[in-house]
């Protein structure tokens, strides 16, 4: 069996959503401290909804593809939604991970959710 699915390979290949959204709402920056890998995710969100979506990832082709496959399942979702996505629900969307590579899927739930945080802590302030 070959050690990544097709989907990982495909949004390893051709990552959705990747780039810098310059007015965001919400941004997360998140960095694994035993890889040095780094993901940045960005939020436009507008009536409690991810109206657009974008990520900067600078690591691992897992990190990349379910940075790639999170930004997916959360454009044109809830906050709420967003806010209750997992890394495992990542990994199964992407039909698997190898184990040891579970973390880098959580780089994307945490990256999520630290735009998240930041988008309500600047709404908190206004
Ligand atoms: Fe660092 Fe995958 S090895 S996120």
């Amino acid at each position: 069996m070959a050690l990544y699915s097709e989907k990982v390979m495909d949004h390893f290949r051709n990552p959705r959503n990747v780039g810098v959204i310059e007015d965001a709402d919400g941004v997360g920056e998140v960095g694994n401290a035993k890889c040095g890998d780094i993901m940045k995710m960005y939020l436009k969100i507008e009536d409690d909804m991810i109206k657009d979506v974008k990520f900067e990832t600078f690591g691992c082709g897992s990190a990349i593809a379910s940075s790639s496959m999170a930004t997916e399942l959360i454009k044109g979702k809830p906050v709420a939604d967003a806010m209750n996505l997992t890394n495992e629900a990542v990994a199964e969307a992407l039909d698997g991970l190898p184990g040891y590579k579970m973390h880098c899927s959580l780089l994307a739930e945490q990256a999520i959710h630290a735009a998240l945080d930041d988008y309500k802590k600047r709404n908190e302030a206004k």
